[in-house]
């Protein structure tokens, strides 16, 4: 498995394996900021079930989806185990830029997902989904890959991303692969590590929300109100963790909506000791 540095080489690398992209070969491109683990797995495997043998995955901590006071500088890296496991996944290459090549000097050009880039973690985070849509655009620019493979647990992000594309009309299209979750319900989050065996524990609340609103969907329950109010309910008993949001929006605009219906988004965030944690549904 080859591993690139440059933009240059991406583009290379994609235009000579993309080959007959018209005839539907095209490749695939799986962005990440490494730290792999089972979620990252599954979607690179997605990708080389559609693109045997064409399959890119980007390894970037982004600094521009990272606020002042967050966690890039501790954010976890580990760029040899995450090659391995690209690789037994079906990755062709990996694709591992300097910050100085992914923003060269005087770098002054951004990507603002306007209207949605300010909802669900953009509210708390403000500048993430800035500094996610241009780090993903500068990819998808770069590799031209005609599909992208993102994971439904940043549902939010997945929003944003769509709408970049259809608005740009960059000829990708988004694929998203369901949560990969640990036995007893955590979505798998490369920030899971920063748990201790405490906070892991109250970590649980989170998809016990998610569980206690698929149940009421199930039962017929759709009013937003009784669904936030449920899950703020399962909340409560676990002090400890700070809830951040709790919404039932429109998966496309990220706007809060009266009732849930098929598509609907039901998504958390809350903070577990200096972790923040998110989680969601899609209703349906
Ligand atoms: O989801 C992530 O890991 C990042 O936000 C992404 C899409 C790789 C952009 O840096």
């Amino acid at each position: 498995m080859q591993i690139l540095g440059t933009v240059e080489e991406l583009r290379q690398w994609s235009r000579a394996h993309r080959c007959d992209r018209a005839n539907g070969a095209g490749m695939a491109l799986v962005p990440t900021m490494g730290a792999l683990h089972a979620g990252h797995a599954s979607l690179i495997r997605a990708a080389s079930e559609a693109r045997p043998g064409r399959v890119a995955v980007s390894i970037f901590v982004n600094p521009t989806q990272f606020g002042p006071n967050e966690d890039f500088a501790r954010y976890p890296r580990t760029f040899s185990a995450d090659c391995a496991l690209a690789e037994r996944e079906g990755a062709s290459v990996i694709f591992a830029p300097s910050v100085e090549e992914m923003y060269p000097a005087g770098a002054a050009t951004v990507v603002d997902v306007e209207a949605l880039s300010d909802r669900l973690d953009g509210a708390s985070r403000p500048g993430h989904f800035r500094g996610v849509a241009t780090v993903v655009a500068k990819l998808l620019i770069a590799a031209e890959p005609d599909l992208a493979f993102f994971g439904q647990k940043d549902a939010a992000q997945v929003a944003v991303l769509r709408r970049m594309v259809v608005d740009l009309r960059l000829d990708t299209k988004i694929v998203v692969c369901p949560i990969v979750r640990e036995p007893d319900g955590l979505a798998l989050s490369s920030r899971n590590v920063y748990l201790n065996a405490a906070e892991r524990k109250q970590a649980l609340v989170l998809s016990r929300a998610i569980d206690c609103v698929q149940k009421l969907v199930a039962s017929g329950e759709r009013r937003s109100v009784t669904l936030i109010e449920a899950a703020r309910t399962v909340f409560a008993e676990q002090p400890a963790v700070r809830v951040d949001y709790i919404e039932l929006v429109d998966w496309a605009t990220l706007w809060p909506v009266l009732s849930a219906t098929q598509g609907t988004l039901f998504a958390v965030a809350a903070w577990v000791g200096a972790t923040r944690l998110i989680d969601n549904t899609v209703i349906g």
